[in-house]
């Protein structure tokens, strides 16, 4: 039985929180008990001593944190970091030199070589767990590095992986680690076209994938993707497939390869290849305001030790808990916290093929009974879907292991915070609610469980060496004023930050630092309350969170305006209860075409193919003529607005070159809840 210290809950404090439009009244700010902060790896005292130092003496700081990973050979340079306009260069720890697959796997062999490293839970639930020691993760590492090499890839060389969520996927990530391959994983809900771009991206030699990806029951033809793919792509790009289900697929000799088969016949050794600590690690597709998806590019060293450091400290991770992160290998969160910290820290880690729902609402609680889960952590969407389904699901099994809580993705709305808390938690474990994103690698701004009260909805405050500031949207004035509002921004570097874009540099500054000069901005508006807490509002500029899936409305706009029978294209998002945002698209067709419900499908479809089934519009909404200004730019802010079925104050529509279309779209518009 797991030590669970119990919780407790101090009421009395009132704040406003705004959140999807609605406004709710709290009343709690809960504290982990004095148990819970005493065993805690950080405690109140420890925070306020730590960050002061971080963020003053980041030097000694990050030299000392990063003891926490082994070197070959140590580094001299701890930070070598500019913000600066048409300068921004980003070096951690540049001349240390380590093996990240040995950190995770060959260092834990001493005392860990039988302890289970990775539970694998099959989607159906039937088909037994598997449970993985360090040893056979080695093991299977070293075959599958072996495999790499016979197929001709080397330092430095780029490796799609395009998988379910099965043990191989781990397995192939540390793979390339271990010979200095980048890898990129491609979410396996992306569609062959989506697949196709970053493979030609990246100019990867090789892709991985599998026959099927089961999930939920239904399974995703990943291999019949994987061949459409390459339809476009060089024709020296090798294809090694995990015969997963087993079912038939097509196979084209000379270019597929039958994983397993191989592994089973390569050698069980493989020696790992020193790295220097800004060797790219990792290439991961993500979504911007602009154009096509960005390739954002994690190096080794800075990035593991920031991966280990929050996992430990965030989830507060003590040896023998069980840590499950209910994400997909295809996001950031999958690398972070499925894969690279908690093997980091000899973690044993839950990985999921599976949905929350599948075979019942109940799967979640079901598998945290059975493996004795320590911390889960998941996304609010999980969370709001699942309340909707009613407690009795969660009452169901025995969740007396949990000893916390998290949420990552998207902003957590208090009453989904209050039932995963009440429900899950039974009321007792903290609930760490993580801000961050693809490109800041790990947690930056959070709870640390023993030591900051949490505020259902609030990511409370900066994790170590993060610089937080408010900025006016409009002026880019620093709000100096504790309590405020604005845009968030980060004025200096952290280890496990992005290094760039892949092959685009310039487009990295553009992105990241043109806005605000000399500043990293996150994308993302905030309020800081007077205790100092912020509070993520959520995008601010054209991307989406949908389910916690990131979509730009640049590329589902060029999805549509691609089909035949559109002339023009809007995407903007509006509240979902479920999903958070909604897509919302306003389609104007090519002249003689006329819309119908059959039209209206087939778009939908278009959109699935185009980039993948969680970039679907919810609403298509037919649009004989865009708001635009008379030099041709489209009112986006309009177009939210309607979207949104919060038409009565427009604002200052003067400027518009034909004010009677916003007549029309208000009277035709779709969302009326
Ligand atoms: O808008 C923020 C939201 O997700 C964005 C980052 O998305 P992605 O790179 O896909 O990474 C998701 C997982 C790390 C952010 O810009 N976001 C993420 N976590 C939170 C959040 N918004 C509010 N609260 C969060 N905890």
């Amino acid at each position: 039985m797991h030590f669970r210290p119990k919780g407790a809950v101090q009421i009395g404090q009132t704040h406003r929180v705004t959140q999807g439009g609605r406004l709710t009244i709290m009343t709690a700010i809960y504290t982990a008990s004095q148990d819970f902060s005493a065993s805690a790896h950080v405690d109140a005292a420890g925070y306020d001593r730590l960050y002061a130092e971080s963020v003053k003496d980041p030097e000694s700081f990050w030299a000392r944190e990063a003891q926490r990973i082994d070197w070959i050979r140590p580094f001299t340079k701890v930070k070598d970091t500019s913000f600066a306009p048409g300068n921004v260069s980003i070096k951690w720890f540049e001349d240390g030199t380590l093996n990240l697959s040995a950190n995770c796997i060959d260092r834990h062999m001493i005392k860990r070589a039988n302890q289970t490293a990775i539970i694998w839970e099959p989607d159906d639930p039937k088909t037994p767990a598997k449970h993985i020691t360090y040893t056979e993760l080695l093991e299977q590492t070293c075959r599958l590095a072996n495999v790499l090499k016979a197929h001709g890839v080397e330092r430095g060389d780029r490796v799609v992986l395009y998988m379910p969520m099965i043990p191989e996927a781990a397995y192939a990530m540390l793979a390339c680690a271990r010979i200095g391959a980048i890898h990129s994983v491609v979410f396996g809900g992306f569609s062959p076209d989506a697949l196709a771009n970053r493979i030609n991206d990246s100019e990867a030699k090789v892709v991985i994938t599998a026959d099927f990806g089961p999930r939920g029951g239904k399974k995703t033809p990943l291999k019949a993707n994987t061949d459409a793919a390459l339809l476009h792509c060089d024709d020296r790009v090798k294809c090694l497939v995990v015969k997963h289900t087993g079912d038939q697929t097509s196979w084209v000799d000379g270019r597929d390869v039958d994983l397993k088969a191989e592994m089973a016949a390569a050698k069980p050794y493989c020696p790992y290849v020193e790295m220097g600590a800004e060797d790219p690690l990792f290439i991961l597709y993500t979504s911007g305001s602009t154009g096509k998806p960005k390739g954002v590019l994690h190096t080794t060293g800075g990035y593991l030790v920031y991966a280990a450091m929050t996992h430990q400290i965030t989830f507060d991770y003590h040896d023998g808990d069980v840590f499950w992160c209910t994400a997909d290998v295809g996001w950031v969160t999958g690398h972070s916290y499925i894969v690279y910290g908690p093997l980091a820290n000899g973690a044993t880690t839950v990985m999921f093929e599976g949905v929350p729902t599948y075979p019942d609402a109940g799967r979640f609680w079901e598998v945290i009974a059975k493996h004795k889960v320590t911390q889960f952590y998941t996304a609010p969407t999980a969370i709001r879907s699942l309340m909707g389904l009613g407690a009795e699901w969660v009452e169901k099994h025995d969740l007396s292991s949990l000893k916390l809580l998290g949420s990552v993705g998207e902003p957590i709305n208090p009453e989904a915070w209050n039932w995963y808390h009440t429900h899950v938690g039974k009321g007792a474990v903290p609930v760490v609610d993580t801000f961050w994103q693809t490109e800041t690698g790990g947690h930056i701004i959070t709870p640390l469980p023993g030591a900051i009260p949490q505020k259902p909805g609030s990511a409370t405050k900066p994790f170590f060496g993060v610089k937080c500031v408010v900025l006016d949207a409009a002026t880019g004035q620093v709000q100096e004023a504790t309590e405020t509002e604005g845009v968030l921004c980060i004025t200096d570097s952290w280890p496990g930050q992005m290094r760039t874009l892949w092959g685009d540099h310039q487009r990295f500054e553009e992105a990241y630092f043109s806005q605000y000069k000399g500043m990293y901005f996150t994308g993302d508006g905030c309020r800081r309350d007077a205790d100092g807490y912020y509070w993520i509002t959520g995008r601010v500029d054209d991307v989406l969170n949908v389910s916690g899936h990131r979509m730009g409305t640049a590329e589902i706009e060029s999805a549509l305006v691609a089909h035949a029978d559109v002339a023009e294209a809007a995407v903007v998002g509006f509240p979902h209860d479920i999903k958070g945002q909604g897509i919302y698209a306003y389609v104007t067709l090519m002249k003689g075409i006329e819309p119908s419900d059959d039209l209206r499908k087939d778009l939908i479809k278009w959109v699935r193919t185009e980039i993948g089934p969680i970039a679907s519009p919810d609403l298509i909404q037919w649009a004989p003529g865009l708001p635009k200004t008379r030099s041709g730019k489209i009112m986006r802010r309009i177009l939210r607005k309607i979207a949104e079925n919060d038409f009565g104050a427009l604002g200052d529509t003067s400027t518009l070159a034909d004010p009677a279309v916003v007549d029309d779209l208000i009277a035709n518009r779709m969302n009326r809840g």
